[in-house]
């Protein structure tokens, strides 16, 4: 089988593959003039990777979210596509919800802003059962955060397009269960894919569900969220508006433009799409699997291309 990959890191992932996979005829894309290959194995390839390569029989993508690689221009259509599923991301991203609840629950961010002015004053605190908090998509990541937020004691809603049963987590589907969703939970937690449906899903109608002083943690993907809509439920530094904070870790644009008014926002915390970091030799597992169920003609569990995940 031959196989090229496009990645910042592609010569580990070259041999990290060639430990798993030690037949494969593996190569690293260079700019242009790559051999024909069977599959590509990749993370935001340039459109000029598809229109150089005519016979590909697969394509991995080295990541959770195939929302670029879907509007890569040139992708090829009716190929299989595989992406990356928890692969430990899912834990990942469940100590940074962690932190971003407990940020909210144990007031943390109440005492960063007492700091600011020489104040010693305790806060009540919420005990975890009456802070519920909501996990928007329940995919493999989705999912894994929401069980370990249960885990820690939190009352966890899920909410995704279809129905779905998990233990111990209160599941919400389509628009009803969204807005019954939204009107209870202290934490909003965003982890769905980017797909047309999805695109602004945390407008200012939806925002305004949430009750008052509602915190919101955003490891999922920039799109979901309508960024002016969040600056005025947020409101000022001082006045605490109808959202008492945001921990952002996604942005429509990446990196974050040194003039966005997210920066300097007193309620808003940011970090640069470090949430989930993918850990290497669990990918590498699930793409070597792939690609050896792909060259033997076994079924492999593929994108949708029309849902976008
Ligand atoms: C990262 O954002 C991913 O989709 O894996």
């Amino acid at each position: 089988m031959r196989v090229l990959i496009y990645h910042n890191d592609a010569e580990q992932w070259r041999n990290i593959l060639l430990e798993r996979l030690p037949d494969a005829e593996i190569q690293v894309a260079a700019g242009s003039g790559n051999p024909q290959v069977d599959y590509l194995v990749a993370w935001k390839p340039p459109a000029s990777v598809f229109d150089e390569q005519t016979a590909l029989k697969g394509i991995v993508n080295l990541g959770a979210g195939v929302d670029a690689l879907l509007q890569n221009p040139s992708l090829p259509r009716g190929i299989p596509i595989v992406k990356l599923r928890d692969a430990g991301m899912g834990e990942l991203i469940g100590d940074y919800a962690r932190y971003g609840v407990l940020h909210f629950q144990r007031d943390f961010d109440r005492y960063r802003r007492q700091q600011a002015n020489s104040e010693w004053r305790e806060v009540a605190v919420v005990d975890k059962p009456d802070w519920p908090v909501g996990v928007l998509g329940l995919g493999a990541i989705g999912t894994r955060v929401a069980q370990m937020l249960a885990a820690d004691g939190y009352p966890i809603h899920g909410w995704s397009r279809s129905p779905k049963q998990l233990e111990g987590i209160t599941c919400h589907h389509g628009d009803h269960g969204l807005d019954t969703l939204l009107r209870q939970v202290k934490t909003l937690i965003t982890l769905l894919p980017d797909t047309p449906a999805t695109r602004h899903i945390i407008d200012r109608g939806n925002l305004a569900k949430l009750p008052a002083g509602a915190s919101l943690i955003n490891p999922g993907r920039g799109t979901l969220i309508d960024e002016p809509a969040l600056l005025d439920a947020l409101g000022e530094a001082e006045s605490e508006g109808r959202l008492r904070g945001a921990l952002l870790d996604a942005f429509p644009s990446e990196p974050l433009a040194a003039d966005s008014p997210l920066w300097r926002h007193p309620r808003i915390l940011i970090t640069p799409h470090m949430a989930g970091p993918t850990p290497i030799g669990a990918a590498a597992d699930q793409v070597a699997d792939a690609l050896d169920a792909m060259s033997k003609g076994k079924a492999v569990e593929t994108v949708d291309p029309d849902a976008g995940y």
